[in-house]
């Protein structure tokens, strides 16, 4: 159902590898919402994944771009201002990658080179997109922009490796920026911390689906999906949240206020079952 919310908005979406992705939802609810696009990711990211797809399907131009390049991202924002006919109302970062994940370098052995790597693609390549879009005034006054984070930012979680890290330096970035960017010309920064999500990118964290169904089972009103993920970014996107900046915004289901539920308690007592005596007792050994 579309609302009309960014009824002549132009934004910028960067990250849709295929119909998993978070960015490719993103992207058809601002069009459905009345927004003209355009979509970007890397040269092999496009040739790999089904991203032209998705810019025919919302006739929106693929630009080819690696964004931890200045030289790519000022690509980027001039062209897409060309093609939309104007500055640019928003923007998703929803770009994450760990080659010490990928290499299962554990995080008392990290590579450093990696991690390097790890937080150039992940974090540090948010602050270039911003710092070349207010160079080149890109983004129209009252503009929004937005990265997805996790919250193994704030808390420790078996598996998320340097990539935590990289989250904590997104989080951090939206907040040095956005009180820069809107002092300056009213542009909201803000990033959305999501719950666990079945892609590419979350498939490669360690035990995925049984954290998938842990914080499914410990958040009230269960995971938010990538539909869900998208919905909150058009709000984000919208004239309605004109005053929001700098803000870590959960879309968890209410997972990250929690310490255990009953449904987590359940399933945890369950691991106990071979341990017990014949009258029920744990024998904790
Ligand atoms: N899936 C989850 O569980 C989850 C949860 C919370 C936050 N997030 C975040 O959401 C965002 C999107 O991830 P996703 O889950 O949709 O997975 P995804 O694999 O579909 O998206 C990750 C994207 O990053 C792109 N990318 C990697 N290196 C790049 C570079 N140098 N330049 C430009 N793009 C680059 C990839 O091509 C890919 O399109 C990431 O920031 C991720 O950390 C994901």
């Amino acid at each position: 159902m579309s609302y009309n919310l960014l009824k002549g908005k132009r934004g910028i979406i960067f990250g849709a590898l295929n119909e998993m992705s978070i960015a490719w939802k993103v992207a058809e609810r601002a069009v459905e919402e009345g927004a003209i696009i355009t979509l970007t990711n890397t040269p092999v990211a496009c040739r790999m994944g089904t991203i032209s797809e998705l810019g025919q399907k919302l006739n929106a131009e693929v630009i080819p771009a690696d964004a931890t390049s200045l030289e790519d991202l000022e690509m980027v924002f001039t062209k897409s201002q060309e093609m939309l006919g104007g500055k640019i109302d928003f923007v998703l970062h929803s770009i994450g990658m760990s080659p010490n994940v990928r290499k299962k370098r554990t995080y008392d052995d990290l590579d450093y080179s990696l991690l390097d790597t790890t937080l150039n693609i992940s974090a540090i390549s948010f602050h270039k997109m911003i710092q070349v879009a207010k160079k080149l005034d890109a983004i129209e006054n009252g503009g929004s922009i937005l990265a997805l984070s996790y919250v193994a930012a704030q808390r420790s979680f078996y598996g998320y490796n340097d990539m935590a890290d990289a989250k904590a330096l997104l989080e951090s970035i939206a907040r040095s920026f956005g009180y820069i960017y809107g002092r300056e010309k009213n542009v909201r920064i803000n990033t959305i911390s999501q719950s666990p999500t079945m892609t590419t990118a979350g498939s490669g964290v360690k035990g995925f689906d049984g954290l998938l169904d842990y914080a499914d089972k410990m958040s009230p009103l269960g995971n938010a999906s990538a539909e869900d993920c998208a919905d909150y970014c058009i709000v984000m996107f919208s004239d309605l949240t004109r005053r929001v900046t700098m803000q870590n915004l959960f879309n968890d289901g209410g997972f990250s206020s929690m310490g255990m539920s009953l449904r987590a308690m359940n399933q945890y007592n369950k691991s106990f079952d071979e341990y017990t005596d014949s009258e029920g007792h744990i024998i904790y050994g």
